[in-house]
C-alpha cells in the first residue's frame, strides 16, 4: 500500500495547475447513458473515482476510449442494467447511474452504496423522488430494484434536504421523462450547474439553472445528442492548495481555476488574513504573516463547503487564537481531528463543533488517512510540522486528488510516494 513521506517546508513558490472537478465529472459521465452519440469529455481528472465510474460503465457494456486530450464514452452498446456491489461498494457516487439507466431502459438494479467514513450517506431522497416520478422501487438483498415500464412521468418534487447527487440523479431521470419536472430545494453547486448546462446544450430544456428551483422539460424517452464538453475546474482541489499557501505563508498562483466558485473559501481565507489577486482563470494568494482565527459553519453552496472543513481545521491549528468549526452536513466528518491531535494540535470536539486552539507547534509522525479530504488536511499539517510525517492509507487521497504530491512538489514541497 502506498504512503506519503512529507518533510516540513519553509515556503512554497510558483504555480499549480488545477485539474477538472471530480464531483462534476461523476454526474457528467453518468449522463452519457442518456446519449445516442459517442460523447467527448475533456479535462477529466486522473483520479481513482473517475476510473471507477468509467469501469462501471464498461461493465454495463459501454465503450470508453482514452485519447490524449479527451475521453470518448459510447453508451450505445450498453445493455446491462445491474450495477453490482463489487464496484458500487468502492464508490457510493455510483448511485448516479440509477436515474439515467432507469430513464433509458425502464428498469435498473443498483447495489445499495452503503455508508462511508464520514457518515451514513442515505439515498432516501433519491428514491422518494423517483417513486414520485412513477418508478416502483424495491430494496432486495442489498440492491435497489427500480422499474418504470411506461417511462418516468414529470412531476413536482420538493427535496426535504438539499442533496447534490440527489439533484443530479433526478435531473438526469427527468431529462428523458414524459413532461415537465420541477425540482424545488435543488442543489446549486457548480457541478450541478454544469450538468444542467450540458443537458441544456443537448436539447433538454432546463429552466432555473443555478437556482434552487429547476424545471426540466423531458424528451419523453428520446435519447439525446451530447456535444463535446470540458469539465469545470475542481474548486475543492483549488481551495486545498490555497490552504497550502496560507499555512506555509507562501505566495503561490493557481491556474485553470474558476474564482467565482470559491467565494466562501476566499472570504474565510481573507478573514484569516490572506489577500488575493484574481484574474478570470487564476488566483494568487498573498498569505497572512500572522494567521487569524476563524468561525466556520459548513453549509450548501454558495456557503462554506463541507469538503473544505478538514483543510481549514489544519490551517486553524496555525492561527493565533481560538477557531470554531461547525460541521452541519455530515455526522462523522471529524476523523482528521484525532490524527491532527497526534501531531500536537489542540482541538476539542463537542458534537458537531470543533474548537481549535492555535497556534500550536505540530510534530511530524505516522498518521493515517481516513477519508478523502481528511487526507489532504494531514498533508497540509505535514508541510508545517517539525520533522517528517508519514501519511498512510493514501488510497483515500487518490480518489479525488490528481497527482497531489507532484503538484506540491512542483512548488517546493518535499513529499515522496513510497510503498510499505
Ligand atoms: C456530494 O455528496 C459530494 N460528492 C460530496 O463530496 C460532498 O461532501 C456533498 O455532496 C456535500 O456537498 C459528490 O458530488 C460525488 P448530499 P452527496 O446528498 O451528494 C443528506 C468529496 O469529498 N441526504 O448533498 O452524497 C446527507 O446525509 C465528497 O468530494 C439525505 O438525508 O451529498 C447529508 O447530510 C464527500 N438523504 C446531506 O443530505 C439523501 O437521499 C447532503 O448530502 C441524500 C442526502
Amino acid at each position: 500500500m502506498d504512503y506519503l513521506k512529507a518533510q516540513s517546508v519553509d515556503s512554497l513558490k510558483g504555480t499549480i495547475n488545477i485539474s477538472g472537478a471530480k464531483n462534476a465529472s461523476l454526474p457528467l459521465i453518468a449522463m452519457t447513458i442518456l446519449a445516442k452519440n459517442s460523447v467527448n469529455i475533456k479535462n477529466l481528472p486522473h483520479v481513482a473515482d473517475i476510473r471507477t465510474l468509467l469501469k462501471l460503465l464498461t461493465n454495463l457494456g459501454a465503450k470508453v476510449d482514452f485519447l490524449d486530450e479527451k475521453v470518448v464514452v459510447d453508451t450505445k452498446p450498453l445493455h446491462e442494467t445491474k450495477a453490482t456491489y463489487d464496484i458500487v461498494k468502492t464508490m457510493r457516487a455510483s448511485i448516479l447511474v440509477l436515474g439515467p439507466i432507469l430513464a433509458r431502459f425502464g428498469h435498473c438494479e443498483v447495489s445499495l452504496p452503503g455508508g462511508c467514513a464520514i457518515g451514513q450517506r442515505p439515498i432516501d431522497l433519491h428514491l422518494k423522488a423517483l417513486e414520485q416520478m412513477g418508478a416502483q422501487i424495491e430494496i432486495k438483498a442489498g440492491y435497489i430494484e427500480a422499474r418504470a415500464p411506461k417511462g418516468l412521468q414529470g412531476c413536482n418534487i420538493i427535496f426535504d434536504k438539499i442533496t447534490v447527487t440527489g439533484t443530479a440523479n433526478i435531473v438526469m431521470a427527468a431529462a428523458l421523462a414524459n413532461g415537465k419536472t420541477t425540482i424545488t430545494n435543488a442543489a446549486r453547486e457548480p457541478e450541478v450547474v454544469q450538468l444542467c448546462e450540458v443537458l441544456n446544450e443537448s436539447g433538454v430544456t432546463i429552466d432555473g439553472i443555478g437556482t434552487a428551483v429547476l424545471t426540466v422539460h423531458g424528451t419523453a424517452g428520446e435519447l439525446i445528442n451530447i456535444p463535446e464538453f470540458s469539465i469545470i475546474p475542481d474548486r475543492i482541489e483549488a481551495g486545498t492548495y490555497l490552504c497550502a499557501g496560507a499555512i506555509t505563508k507562501s505566495k503561490i498562483t493557481l491556474t485553470n481555476v474558476e474564482p467565482k466558485h470559491l467565494g466562501a473559501v476566499l472570504a474565510k481565507l481573507e478573514e484569516m488574513g490572506s489577500s488575493f489577486t484574481l484574474t478570470e482563470d487564476s488566483i494568487t494568494i498573498h498569505p497572512a504573516k500572522k494567521i487569524k482565527p476563524v468561525k466556520i459553519i459548513t453549509q450548501e453552496y454558495p456557503a462554506f463547503p463541507t469538503d473544505m472543513q478538514a483543510q481549514f481545521m489544519a490551517l486553524a491549528t496555525q492561527a493565533d487564537g481560538v477557531s470554531i468549526i461547525e460541521e452541519r452536513l455530515f455526522e462523522n466528518r471529524f476523523m482528521h481531528v484525532s490524527e491532527l491531535q497526534r501531531m500536537g494540535a489542540d482541538i476539542t470536539l463537542n458534537a458537531h463543533t470543533a474548537t481549535v486552539n492555535g497556534k500550536t507547534k505540530l510534530s511530524g509522525t505516522d498518521v493515517m488517512a481516513t477519508d478523502l479530504r481528511a487526507s489532504s488536511a494531514l498533508v497540509l499539517a505535514a508541510l508545517v510540522a517539525n520533522g517528517e510525517t508519514n501519511i498512510h492509507r493514501i488510497y483515500h487521497l487518490d480518489r479525488g486528488y490528481d497527482a497531489l504530491e507532484k503538484k506540491l512538489g512542483g512548488v517546493g514541497a518535499d513529499i515522496q510516494r513510497l510503498s510499505e
